[in-house]
């Protein structure tokens, strides 16, 4: 995505590459990995960072940890996002391609909009929420916390959902849904309680 935005006439980044504990190569796509998370801490300057986790729980452990040793946050937008000029993103947000997001709507930070979605006017999706390919949000819902959005769900207008809480994929959101459980179906109904380690 990086690419994409430099080629466009955004805000240009220098992409120095990957960070990840678990990698086995040296590369992903011909682009460095450039340590794990440790070496990356050690470092005396602080590039810009964004956490591009899907898990919320694991990037608001990772993002409020890089937070705390003065690191700073980029915004990723992919240039073939539709949004009016009228919509707050926050720090460490990725809004990824072929995004439509209409207006007075307020992301929080460190959200993650796969590809595809849409969200509605006046939407409020607040910090830490990860929403996956092909997920609509209709005008007025608000999103909770730490929220997880399943592939291809669909959340209706008006409605509230707690946070930390995960939207199975496909099921459509037509109630209002507690915190801290997992929601399937269509109308979603919590099946389960849902208390990751955060
Ligand atoms: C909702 C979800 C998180 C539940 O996962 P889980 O806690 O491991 O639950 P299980 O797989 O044990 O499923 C529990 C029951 O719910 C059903 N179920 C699971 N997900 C469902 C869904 N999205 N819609 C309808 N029913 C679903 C299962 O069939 C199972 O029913 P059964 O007990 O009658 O067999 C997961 O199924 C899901 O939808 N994840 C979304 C993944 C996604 O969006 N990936 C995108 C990556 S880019």
């Amino acid at each position: 995505m990086v690419n994409e935005i430099n080629a466009s006439n955004q805000e240009c980044f220098k992409f120095l590459g990957f960070v990840d504990d678990c990698a086995t190569g040296t590369t992903i796509e011909g682009y460095p990995i450039l340590g794990n998370c440790d070496w990356l801490k050690n470092l005396s300057e602080k590039p810009y960072l964004v956490c591009a986790i899907g898990n919320p729980a694991t990037r608001f452990a990772l993002a409020n940890d890089f937070k705390k040793h003065g690191f700073p946050f980029a915004k990723l937008i992919s240039p073939s996002v539709q949004m009016s000029k009228y919509i707050s993103i926050g720090e460490g947000s990725i809004i990824c391609s072929n995004c439509v997001l209409t207006t007075n709507i307020k992301i929080g930070r460190h959200v993650i909009l796969n590809l595809s979605c849409t969200v509605g006017h006046d939407a409020i999706l607040n910090d830490f929420v990860s929403s996956m390919p092909g997920v609509m949000i209709a005008g007025n819902a608000n999103i909770g916390k730490g929220v997880y959005l399943g592939i291809g769900s669909n959340i209706i207008n008006d409605v509230k959902i707690g946070e930390w809480t995960i939207i199975g994929g496909g099921s459509t959101v037509v109630r209002d849904i507690p915190d801290h459980v997992v929601a399937i179906g269509t109308p979603a109904k919590p099946i389960k309680e849902h208390y990751p380690e955060i």
